[in-house]
This record gives C-alpha cells, sequence and structure tokens, in this order.
C-alpha cells in the first residue's frame, strides 16, 4: 500500500464537534469497500501516527468522512480548508462481507459508529437487501440522519430520550422486535457486545466494526489487538489485529471476556 496525497474539498461542522470532510482521493474511492477506512496523517512531525477514520461515502473521486474532535489529529483535521493536502493512506482493513441480497439487514450505528453505516446501507440498497437501519444518538443533534432516507426503514434511540426510543439501541431493537438474523454495526464497544449478545442469542449473526485505539495502521505494531476465541495464523495466540484482520469482525470470533476488553 502507498502514501497518497488527497486533496480537502470542503470541511463543515454539522453537529457540535462533528466535522464531514470531503477528499478528493480518487485512488482511494477507487477500491473503496463499506466498512474500510483510511489513514490520515498529521503535517506535524511531532505526531507521527496516523489517525484512522471510517469511509463514510464515496461519490466519483470522492471519499467522504465524518469525525469528532478527540484530541490533537482531529482537531487538525477540522481546521483543513479548501485545496489543503492531505497524506493518507487506504483503504484499510476487511470491510462488511457481501451478503446476499435475500437477507433482510439491521443496520446499526451508534454515535460516532454511525459515518460507516451510511456507505454500507447504500451499498446493501443497491445490492437489493431490506434494511432496517438503527441510529442511537446522545441527543436530538441527528448528525448524519437525513443522509440514510430512502435505503430502508429508520429507527432512532437517544440517551436522553429528546427524540424516538428512549434508551439505547439494543433496547430498541428488543422493543420493535426488528430482525437480527443478520446485523451490520458499528460504534462503542459496550453497544458492540450488548448488540452482539442479543444477536447470538436470537440466532443471529452480528458484524461488528471495532473502532478501537490503533497506532501504526498498517498490521506491524501490534498496538490495536483485540482477543479472539481461537488462535490466529499470525502470532498464533488468541488475537487478532484489527487494523489487517479487522475492523469488521463475526461477533462469533471474538472473546469479550478478557485482554483488552
Ligand atoms: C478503524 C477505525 C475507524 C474510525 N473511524 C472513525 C470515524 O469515522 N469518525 C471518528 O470520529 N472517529 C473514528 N475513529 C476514531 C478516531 O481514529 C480517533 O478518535 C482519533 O484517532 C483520535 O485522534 P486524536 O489525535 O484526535 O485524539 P488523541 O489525542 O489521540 O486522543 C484523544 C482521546 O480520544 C481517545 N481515542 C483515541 N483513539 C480512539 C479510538 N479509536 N476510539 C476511542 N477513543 C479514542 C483517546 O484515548 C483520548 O482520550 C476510528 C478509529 C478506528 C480504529
Ligand atoms: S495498529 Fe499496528 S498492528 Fe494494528
Amino acid at each position: 500500500m502507498e502514501y497518497k496525497k488527497a486533496h480537502v474539498v470542503s470541511v463543515n461542522e454539522i453537529a457540535p464537534s462533528i466535522y464531514d470532510m470531503l477528499l478528493k482521493a480518487p485512488t482511494i474511492s477507487a477500491q473503496a469497500k463499506p466498512g474500510q477506512f483510511i489513514c490520515l496523517y498529521s503535517n506535524d512531525s511531532a505526531h507521527l501516527l496516523p489517525r484512522p477514520i471510517s469511509i463514510c461515502e464515496v461519490f466519483g473521486e470522492h471519499v467522504r468522512l465524518v469525525f469528532r474532535i478527540a484530541g490533537y489529529g482531529t482537531r487538525e483535521l477540522s481546521a483543513k480548508k479548501t485545496g489543503d493536502e492531505v497524506t493518507v493512506l487506504g483503504p484499510i482493513g476487511n470491510g462488511y462481507p457481501e451478503i446476499p441480497k435475500d437477507k433482510t439487514v439491521t443496520v446499526v450505528g451508534g454515535g460516532i459508529g454511525i459515518p460507516p453505516m451510511l456507505y454500507l446501507a447504500r451499498k446493501l440498497y443497491e445490492n437489493g437487501n431490506e434494511l432496517n437501519i438503527v441510529l442511537g444518538y446522545r441527543d436530538a443533534g441527528l448528525f448524519l440522519k437525513d443522509a440514510f432516507a430512502g435505503y430502508g426503514k429508520i429507527f432512532v434511540a437517544t440517551d436522553d430520550g429528546s427524540v424516538g426510543f428512549h434508551g439505547n439501541v439494543v433496547g430498541l431493537i428488543e422493543a420493535e422486535k426488528l430482525p437480527v438474523e443478520t446485523v451490520c454495526a458499528c460504534g462503542p464497544m459496550p453497544m458492540l457486545k450488548g448488540l452482539s449478545a442479543y444477536t447470538e442469542a436470537n440466532g443471529g449473526t452480528a458484524f461488528i466494526s471495532l473502532e478501537e485505539r490503533m497506532a501504526c495502521g498498517i498490521g506491524a505494531c501490534l498496538g490495536c489487538i483485540t482477543k479472539t476465541k481461537e488462535t490466529d495464523g499470525h502470532s498464533h495466540v488468541r488475537n487478532a489485529r484489527i487494523c489487517t484482520e479487522g475492523p469488521v469482525f463475526d461477533s462469533k470470533v471474538l472473546d469479550f471476556t478478557g485482554g483488552k476488553r
């Protein structure tokens, strides 16, 4: 994989501390699959490690990213201007698997895990899948919700109860009796754990994207390992590298009980 120069087309704040960035990155957009991410490098040599951000959408030669300011790297990205150059690597990771078009899919995004579900929802819709789209927010700042319109039936849960279901996405899925034969999700780890347990208890399969801390982003440092139930072919221990074997996993291969979890 090669480092590439991408060009910033636009950056807009779409909710408090949440930014929508459009990059012109033709070689990435040509290959990107839903659930993959790109690594963006800082211009400040004091910050060597890249910041991984999921691909939210792809339009022609353009890649859309939506991110929340968490620290130095994301703040630097939020301050980019039209025409700025950014060094990027990608697309990285496995992405969501292909799902037969006769399957109804429950697509679940929580918080800053919502962005990658947009590209996935569009691709599944174009594939002919019927979709239930479950979006979990902290409050009434429903960033990206309208972008899902037309792809399936949309359900909203908010932590503070200001819009939609009062509670978390698992509670909503249970209350609405949504099918969980096939679930694709991204969000905070407690949400993914709860959703995986509910899906597996009901005989379904959950493909979950782990947006955990990373370092190199290219499989070299083991800074992103997650515990698995079986040993892996790379290090022969019960570990998987999120950046290389993930970030999307069938929840059944993960061990939520030990290690970094
Ligand atoms: C595969 C993948 C995809 C991602 N996609 C997105 C995305 O689409 N949009 C988005 O907003 N963020 C996404 N993230 C998280 C994003 O990479 C981090 O928020 C970012 O790297 C933080 O860098 P920083 O320099 O701004 O903050 P730092 O100064 O490095 O950290 C600030 C704070 O954020 C915490 N933090 C750092 N990285 C993470 C992380 N990965 N998860 C949770 N907390 C973290 C730190 O512990 C610290 O408390 C993704 C992460 C991964 C691994
Ligand atoms: S971040 Fe270095 S191996 Fe995954």
